[in-house]
């Protein structure tokens, strides 16, 4: 008796044991799922330390890839499915001497446009090369351009065609100043329709003789932002 009510019992348990399983891969599946995401997140973190951290120590030995790197997982919530990222960075790239925080300014801003443009689809590219004493590097994308009458005024202070507060104007006056007046270095746009490229041109060290040190004057922004 007592065994066939045990079998009874059993057979009636069945569907809660069957519901408490089913919950408890639920559970476990929920369980590996956060873990994921815990590891996304300390991904993010790590690069947001290494991001931030640069701007502890002002002049440091920067390694350009890694922070063009740091800065894309910093954006990435800005990255859409259909924005494809073409990474080509020069593997022997030389570290440089840089104000390190500075510099990831520089990349946020140039990407953070980039994407504006390609914000459903497109294409994003990252390329690092060495050219002659210093570094290349341009963030291109296959937006619809700058045009060439205004090549020279995506620079100065405040000019954005972003409406309804979306930009103000500052992203690329902030990057000219770090790259031409801290660093010495030069930064210009060359663009077509489908083909934008900002070029950024760095010495290994501050002032190493692409451009000056010290606060543009507009005439020298002009020129050099051709
Ligand atoms: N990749 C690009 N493709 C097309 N136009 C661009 C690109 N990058 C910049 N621009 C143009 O240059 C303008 C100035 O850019 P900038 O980054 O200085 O300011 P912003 O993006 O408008 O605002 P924010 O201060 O938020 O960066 C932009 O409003 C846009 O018209
Ligand atoms: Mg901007």
């Amino acid at each position: 008796m007592a065994r066939r009510g045990g079998g009874r019992h059993a057979r009636e348990a069945l569907p809660s044991v069957l519901n408490y399983l089913g919950a408890t891969v639920m559970v476990v599946g929920l369980v590996e799922e956060a873990e994921a995401g815990v590891g996304r997140v300390s991904d993010l973190v790590e690069a947001a330390k290494a991001y931030s951290n640069m701007d502890r120590a002002p002049l440091v030995e920067v390694d350009v890839n890694d922070g063009i790197e740091q800065t894309l997982a910093i954006l990435s919530y800005k990255l859409g499915p259909s924005v494809e990222v073409i990474r080509e960075y020069d593997p022997n790239l030389p570290r440089i001497t840089a104000y390190g925080g500075g510099l990831n300014q520089v990349w946020t801003n140039l990407i953070d446009n980039a994407l504006d443009t390609v914000l459903s689809n497109g294409r994003l590219r990252l390329r690092t090369t060495c050219e002659g004493d210093g570094v290349l590097v341009e963030v291109a994308d296959d937006g619809p351009g700058v045009p060439k009458d205004l090549q020279t005024r995506v620079f100065e202070p405040f000019y954005t065609t972003k409406g309804g507060g979306a930009g103000v104007g500052l992203g690329l006056d902030i990057s000219y100043r770090i790259v031409v007046g801290r660093h010495g270095g030069d930064i210009r746009v060359v663009s077509q329709p489908g083909d934008t490229r900002f070029e950024v041109r760095l010495p290994m060290e501050p002032g190493d003789g692409i451009g000056q040190v010290e606060e543009p004057a507009e005439a020298t922004r002009e020129e050099v932002s051709r």
